[in-house]
């Protein structure tokens, strides 16, 4: 992608107001496969229009589903509870998520089917999920270099495995189900630390039977094989991952108060809520409901006086996505932010660690790299600078919240990767009162 584009966030006023989270990326990207792999309609409400969505939008109705918008946010998918080959390569543009549970989908048909996807992608490792689905039977062809797309995959008549994850990974575990539907016998994935279970839920709301296995602080999740899915309607909830930058700026940028509505509230997903908690944030959860299969509630942030915490460990899968966003927050706080475990971060859609110690430590942010994690030390936050996103959405947005809050301005390069996951990013934020420029 060429861009010459740079986004600047300048220090600004309380932010105020009232805002609706968007959609969560994960139930989208799963909401338009289940509805494509399964037998009738499928009614999506909330969808997150972002490129990655929509991206995997256009690669079901190139393995044969009708794909239809009908309104903002309204979507309607016909499966017909199977797969066909694509014409053409699928191009799944900046998400990991969607390439990797595709293959998964995809794994179980007689067909074939090439990924690949933008400058991002491409770098990120794909053997974690080809090498439980090879172990299925499926066959993969790489085009370039090897645990990276583009490849073919060709699949086939599948067998069931036992699989143990050694990181938990919802993408690991959502490709291998996805392909366990296809396959003969019962598949077992074993989550020594549990994941996301957006998976599960979706399998059973489209009529399958998954047996949850609670063991230790993880759990074994088993499906048997041969077992169709039925269109039924989906309602996706907020996004915490997005609420998290509104919020965000709330808690740092004094006599703020912002509320985001609709959040989802799935324990596994909402780490960064109970750090900040922690870490003394002023965080009220209000309006508990259900939706969709999910408990949503109102979040409301006020400007908060943070202290620095000790993350633990544990809670990294609940949280994987927003230690960028947690670290230009501990900037704000007082002493230091310990995140640690969280090696996964170097192959998210960039190395994440390496791009927030680079970015904050620009900003005149006390910052420690480390392998498997990093220390923030809070201080005065002195902005000023460019910062490198290698197209990294997070990051992006990320360092566009702390500079609402540094003494000088902060400047993002390629910003335009934030429409993957935010869409309406910049106009939701200055509509709080945030001073973000093009
Ligand atoms: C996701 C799982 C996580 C997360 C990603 C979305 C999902 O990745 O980082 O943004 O929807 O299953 P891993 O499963 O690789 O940890």
């Amino acid at each position: 992608m060429t861009t010459s584009q740079t986004f600047i966030a300048s220090p600004s006023g309380p932010l105020q107001g009232v805002v609706k989270a968007p959609g969560d990326k994960s139930i989208s990207h799963r909401s338009l496969i289940f509805g494509g792999l399964a037998e009738g309609v499928t009614e999506i409400d909330g969808l997150l229009e972002g490129e990655d969505i929509l991206a995997t939008g256009r690669a079901m109705s190139s393995l044969g589903a009708t794909v239809e918008k009908l309104d903002q946010g309204r979507w309607k998918v016909i499966g017909k509870g199977r797969l066909q080959s694509p014409q053409d390569l699928i191009d799944c543009g900046n998400a990991g998520t969607g390439v990797r549970l595709l293959m998964g989908a995809v794994a179980g048909y007689p067909i074939t089917a090439t990924f690949d996807g933008d400058v991002s992608l491409r770098k990120r490792p794909m053997k974690r999920v080809t090498g439980p689905l090879a172990q299925m039977g499926a066959r993969f062809d790489w085009k370039a270099d090897e645990d990276r797309v583009p490849v073919a995959v060709n699949g086939g008549e599948l067998v069931a495995i036992d699989y143990t994850q050694s990181v938990a990974s919802a993408q690991v575990k959502s490709a291998i189900l996805l392909a366990a539907l296809n396959a003969q016998g019962t598949t077992r994935v074993t989550e020594p630390e549990k994941s996301r279970d957006h998976t599960e839920r979706m399998l059973t709301a489209f009529g399958a039977k998954v047996d949850v296995q609670e063991v230790g602080e993880g759990w074994i999740i088993s499906l048997e094989g041969g077992q169709p899915l039925r269109g039924t309607k989906v309602s996706v909830p907020g996004d915490p991952s997005s609420a998290a930058f509104p919020l965000a700026a709330a808690l740092i940028v004094p006599g703020s108060e912002v509320t985001v509505e609709g959040v989802m509230l799935n324990p596994l997903r909402t780490g960064l809520f109970d750090t900040w908690i922690e870490m003394g944030a002023d965080l009220t959860i209000s309006n508990r409901r259900t939706s969709g299969g999910e408990e949503i509630g109102d979040i409301t942030a006020r400007y908060s006086k943070l202290k620095g915490v000790v993350v633990p460990e544990m809670r990294a899968a609940a949280m994987i996505d927003e230690y960028p966003i947690l670290a230009a927050t501990a900037a704000f706080a007082e002493g230091q932010t310990v995140m640690r475990g969280i090696g996964e971060m170097r192959v998210k859609e960039s190395d994440r660690i390496a791009l927030m110690t680079a970015g904050l430590k620009a900003c005149g942010v006390e910052v420690e790299e480390e392998p498997e994690g990093f220390i923030v030390t809070g201080g005065p936050v002195k902005g000023g600078a460019t910062v490198e996103t290698a197209h990294d959405h997070r990051i992006a947005m990320s360092h566009l919240v702390l500079g609402l809050a540094a003494e000088a301005p902060v400047s993002v390069l390629d910003p335009e990767m934030i429409a993957t996951s935010f869409p309406g990013f910049v106009t939701l934020m200055n509509g709080l009162g945030a001073k973000i420029g093009v």
